[in-house]
């Protein structure tokens, strides 16, 4: 059965997409079968991060609505074999239960070792709709007061869910920064957040060109913290 784990944030663009994505293909990488499922309904870019947006013929509305059944959704990658993609509905504007959603996403948990969830920014409907679906959190921010507030707002939600772990990656690291005592470090974070510590990703200039880093040692860090078993 599928660890099921939902990435979200508070503040938007703070990578949520980047890590769900760059987490996917680690894991995917190790032979592990994994599916990445973008439920940002109407801002989703996660085909187009993973490069399957050509690809994709149905979407995650489809499979609920009946019009194909859930495993014919997803796309498989061409480049990561044990890698799939369930894309997001484009428009947005449908209301779709997360009773439906789950019901779809649930019925992937016996083929996957990973469901991935990511979650649109924000406290709202469609993130109440990702979160639903998990079992396991990640919290993204990145090391600005900004971001830390809405995380702040956000872990406490996340409590009421009772998940099995909520951890925090810290995204967009400046190191220069972090010694000049700029920005707040990873772990002040986490103990300011009260949320363990799962990683740290610099800000990388590769990102801006290409989304998926496939030789990136803190995205492969990453993978072996998800894997390690005294995390689970
Ligand atoms: N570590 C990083 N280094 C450099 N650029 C990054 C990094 N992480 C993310 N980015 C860039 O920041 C932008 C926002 O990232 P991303 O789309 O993953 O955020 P998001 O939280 O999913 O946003 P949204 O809330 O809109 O869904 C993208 O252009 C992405 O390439
Ligand atoms: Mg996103």
């Amino acid at each position: 059965m599928a660890r099921k784990i939902v990435v979200t944030s508070g503040k938007g663009g703070v990578g949520k997409t980047t890590v769900t994505c760059n987490l996917a293909v680690q894991l995917a990488r190790r032979g592990l079968r994994v599916v990445v499922c973008d439920l940002d309904f109407g801002l989703n870019n996660v085909d187009v991060t993973l490069g399957v947006e050509r690809l994709c013929m149905y979407d995650v509305v489809d499979a609920v609505e009946g019009r194909c059944r859930p495993k014919q959704a997803l796309v498989r990658h061409p480049r990561f074999p044990t890698l799939y993609v369930l894309s997001s509905e484009k428009g947005g504007e449908r209301y779709v239960s997360p009773q439906a959603v789950r019901l779809v996403l649930d019925s992937f948990a016996p083929l996957f070792d990973f469901v991935l969830i990511d979650s649109p920014a924000g406290i709202d409907e469609g993130f109440h709709r990702a979160a639903a679906c998990a079992e396991e959190a990640i919290l993204v921010t990145t090391p600005h007061i900004s971001a830390l507030r809405d995380a702040d707002k956000v872990a406490g939600i996340l409590k009421n869910y009772r998940f099995a772990s909520v951890q925090l990656v810290v995204n967009a690291v400046r190191k220069d920064f972090a010694r000049k005592g700029e920005i707040l470090l990873p772990e002040e974070l986490a103990s300011a957040l009260k949320v363990p510590l799962l990683g740290a990703i610099p800000e990388e200039d590769k990102l801006f060109l290409e989304n998926i880093v496939v030789r990136s040692r803190p995205f492969r860090q990453l993978a072996e913290r998800v894997l390690s078993p005294k995390r689970k």
